[in-house]
């Protein structure tokens, strides 16, 4: 198991638009107990996040915050050591923080280049303004990769996972490098509630096909869950998954799942290589 100052349920925050609603859901968030909050440059709300922050009635050091930079979509040249430092402390910035809990390396790809980027999180891992390095979207090949360059141990790898990509190359990559696996999209972006397994099960134990995504991927050792929603009622009933316990044959049935659905494909994604 790896370190434990890591809070396993998380809030997503990733929008199209509304972006400034995420000022009062983050502090609602905090509100009804959640203590891990995702963002990132490129999801252009960091200083609503941030603002959440500020608001709420819990200590910083009591919240785990962690944002991504290096996103394939960023345009112009490879950024060179400085443009990532820039692009950490904007992140700082814009959150209105003195450090951040972990910062993901968002895409390896694109402006993306091993040696250029993973010596900038080094440096900012080593001067304290990251308590944590975070890689998201990366192959077992690809953390291979990194960890011959990082001196910073990897935290985290953020990933796609849910019933319907259930990720168990990558789970066990975790385990064994003593990582945590934090789920992106743990809903499969709504298509969990169209898998009849999932809604059986939640009419078994009375409780929303939502929560038993949640609590399957909860069941798993090293891995954290970052849930995405606007709707209030929706982040209490989410949180609220992590006291729901599936039985050993829930967790058997949604195992042994073989449809696969991965939302986030796009052709830059470097499982696609
Ligand atoms: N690292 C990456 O490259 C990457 C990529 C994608 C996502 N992420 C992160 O992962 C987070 C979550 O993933 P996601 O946003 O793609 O999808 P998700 O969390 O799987 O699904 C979000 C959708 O589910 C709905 N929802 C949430 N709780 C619900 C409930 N209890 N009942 C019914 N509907 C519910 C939300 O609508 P309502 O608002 O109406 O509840 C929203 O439409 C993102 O916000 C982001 O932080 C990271």
């Amino acid at each position: 198991m790896p370190a434990n100052d890591f809070p396993q349920f998380g809030l997503g925050t990733y929008s199209d638009d509304n972006k400034d609603y995420w000022a009062g859901i983050v502090e609602s968030a905090l509100e009804v107990g959640y203590r891990h909050i995702d963002t990132a440059q490129i999801y252009d709300n960091e200083e609503y996040v941030g603002e959440g922050l500020k608001n709420a009635s819990v200590s910083r050091e009591d919240i785990f915050v962690s944002t991504k930079t290096v996103h394939v979509d960023v345009p112009g040249p490879s950024p060179d050591t400085e443009d990532i430092l820039a692009a950490a402390n904007g992140c700082l910035e814009r959150l209105g923080l003195d450090y951040v809990d972990m910062l993901y390396v968002h895409w390896p790809v694109g402006v993306y280049d091993h040696e250029t980027v993973l010596p900038a999180y080094d440096r900012l891992y080593e001067e304290g303004t990251i308590r944590h390095v975070g890689l998201s979207n990366f192959t077992p090949e690809l953390l291979d990769e990194a960890q011959e360059i990082l001196s910073a141990p990897v935290f985290a790898h953020q990933v796609e996972m849910h019933p319907l990509l259930q990720q168990e190359e990558l789970h066990r990559y975790a385990y064994e490098h003593d990582h945590w696996l934090v789920a992106y999209s743990p809903l499969a972006q709504g298509e969990i509630f169209n898998v009849p397994e999932i809604q059986e099960i939640a009419d078994k134990h009375g409780v929303s096909p939502a929560q038993v995504s949640l609590a399957w991927l909860l069941s798993k050792e090293n891995v954290a869950v970052i849930p995405r929603t606007m709707n209030e009622d929706h982040l209490q009933s989410n949180v609220e998954a992590q006291d729901l316990e599936l039985d050993a044959d829930d967790i058997t049935t949604i195992d042994a799942i073989e449809r696969e659905k991965r939302c986030i494909d796009p052709d830059h994604g470097p499982w696609n290589k």
